[in-house]
């Protein structure tokens, strides 16, 4: 059974759909079969992956469409439920049902076996739909801003996971999104999120212009430009989701087609009209078996990680903002 993930904040614009479909994408190119779900009427996340899908999710909630007839295939291991306006009209609906905390994960179930990742890009509110979504996941990762506001939308976020879900232990992971080393508050709210939460923590994606570049090309960070510094730290943090998911790549899954170089997708369920040219094949951009080498910070002395990007080693502390970029060739930074 696939793990179903639901990528949520009750604020908007922190960078939710762009950690879902960079964290997608990149378990995709490590080998996992990923299905992204979008819960947002604003549809965000086809046109972030460059489609246009002619069959949403309004489809199977309200006019109880197949599931599998309504997925559009993306990229090799990368399927979309796509979600559009239409979902708007929806949730009067689906509210009105005695079961409709759990109609979202009753449409998932047909196809759940199918994938590894089930992943669910929430709206930035409180929506019928985002209730769904965490009564379906089976784990939660939550992007935040390191802003004072963030952090206390932050705490109401895990308040709210503990209501629905009877306990906080299905919180996975606080991703902290658009970090600014240069300021001096960015680093020390990062701290003090992480004294909060200690190893909930990934380390942060840092502002990158090349991530909304990609979001509006229809690429993911892979595709655009994967030797960005956006490229590299969702690469990081697809190596430490993937490593704590207990997901080492095809190999972990006998009898699966390698990932790499990327297949074509199988059994087209759904014709996608691409909005955008078709991205180039990207490259391999996280490699390796998501094991962690450990070596001494030169910063700090702490634990270094590692990752293997594009063609790149990764080394970086979690405990100060260390980071070293190596070809595998030779020392690039
Ligand atoms: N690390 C980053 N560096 C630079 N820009 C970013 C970064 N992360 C996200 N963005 C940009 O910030 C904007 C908001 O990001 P995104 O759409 O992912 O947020 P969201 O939380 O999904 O928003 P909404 O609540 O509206 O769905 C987008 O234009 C996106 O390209
Ligand atoms: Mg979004």
């Amino acid at each position: 059974m696939g793990r179903i993930v639901a990528v949520t904040n009750l604020k908007g614009g922190i960078g939710k759909t762009t950690t879902v479909v960079n964290l997608s994408a990149g378990m995709a190119l490590k080998g996992a079969r990923v299905l992204l779900i979008d819960v947002d009427a604003q549809g965000n996340l086809a046109m972030a992956l460059g489609l246009r899908p002619r069959r949403t999710l309004y489809e199977v909630l309200v006019d109880g469409a197949r599931i599998a007839d309504c997925i559009t295939p993306a990229r090799p291991n990368l399927d979309l439920l796509a979600a559009d306006e239409s979902l708007l009209s929806a949730q009067p609906t689906i509210a009105r049902r005695p079961d409709w905390p759990r109609v979202l994960e009753q449409a998932i179930r047909p196809v759940r076996s199918s994938y590894d990742f089930i992943v669910i890009d929430c709206g930035g509110s409180l929506t019928v739909l985002n209730l769904n979504a965490l009564h379906a996941a089976s784990d939660i990762v939550v992007p935040t801003t390191v802003e004072p506001f963030s952090l206390k939308g932050l705490e109401m976020l895990i308040a709210q996971v503990a209501r629905v879900k009877g306990g906080t232990g299905s919180l996975r992971a606080i991703v902290p999104t658009l970090f600014d080393p240069r300021t001096r508050q960015s680093v020390e709210l990062l701290d003090q999120l992480r004294a909060s939460y200690g190893a909930l923590v990934s380390p942060p994606i840092r502002v990158n212009v090349r991530l909304s570049e990609s979001s509006a090309a229809g690429r993911s960070i892979y595709e655009y430009d994967p030797r960005s510094r956006g490229a590299i730290d969702y690469a990081i943090l697809v190596e430490r989701l993937c490593e704590l998911w207990g997901f080492q790549g095809p190999g972990a899954h006998p009898g699966e087609a390698p990932a790499f170089p990327p297949q074509e997708a199988t059994a087209p369920v759904q014709p996608a009209v691409p909005a955008a040219p078709p991205p180039p094949r990207a490259a391999p951009v996280v490699a390796g078996s998501g094991s962690v080498l450990s070596t001494t910070c030169p910063n700090c002395g702490g634990t270094l990680q590692r990752a293997t990007v594009a063609g790149y080693r990764v080394a970086y502390c979690d405990h100060c903002r260390y980071r070293r970029q190596e070809l595998v060739s030779g020392i690039r930074r």
